[in-house]
């Protein structure tokens, strides 16, 4: 049988995160961003989605690549903006086109780190969020994803209003 009755998952990473494996493991593990992808594209496969990839580490082709997803019928989102998270009004107002469930995941414990990590300018967009787990966070947040396009949570944000 086809895969056609999968949902379509963008797994979408920015800044630095292709230095996976190289970069801070102590933070961010030892999997290399190859890796992290191939795990979560499985582990959702058996959930039911089809896993297209993407990273960039130029803000403006990330935000290109949202509106081209934020047009196309993706049945979910999963972001790791990296240090963009913290500070990019580009990136999330990119991300409002985006009318699917969104998961905010991050490998290393945001909270816990620096006072600056604790700010995300996107957290009141997504719909699920995980920090501070490593690669489980983003299997996590998969499992998250799948309860929440099965319960048909799309459109949940709130028209804007005129006043
Ligand atoms: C990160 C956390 C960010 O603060 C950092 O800039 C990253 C990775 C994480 O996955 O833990 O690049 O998003």
């Amino acid at each position: 049988m086809a895969g056609s009755s999968l949902r379509r998952l963008a797994l979408v990473h920015g800044v630095n995160l292709d230095m996976l494996g190289k970069r801070s493991r102590e933070h961010y593990g030892t999997l290399t961003l190859a890796e992290l992808e191939q795990r979560v594209a499985r582990y959702a496969r058996d959930r039911g989605f089809a896993t297209g990839t993407f990273q960039s580490n130029h803000e403006g082709v990330l935000v290109e690549h949202l509106h081209h997803l934020a047009g196309s019928d993706i049945d979910a989102l999963m972001i790791n903006p990296g240090a963009w998270t913290h500070y990019s009004y580009a990136i999330r107002d990119a991300l409002e086109l985006i009318l699917v469930p969104i998961a905010e995941v991050h490998l290393s414990a945001v909270d816990a780190r620096e006072e600056w990590r604790r700010i995300s300018v996107i957290a009141d967009l997504a719909t699920v969020r995980v920090a501070g787990k490593g690669l489980e966070g983003y299997l996590e947040a998969v499992d998250e994803l799948a309860r929440q396009v099965a319960a048909g949570r799309s459109p949940w944000r709130a028209e804007p209003s005129d006043e």
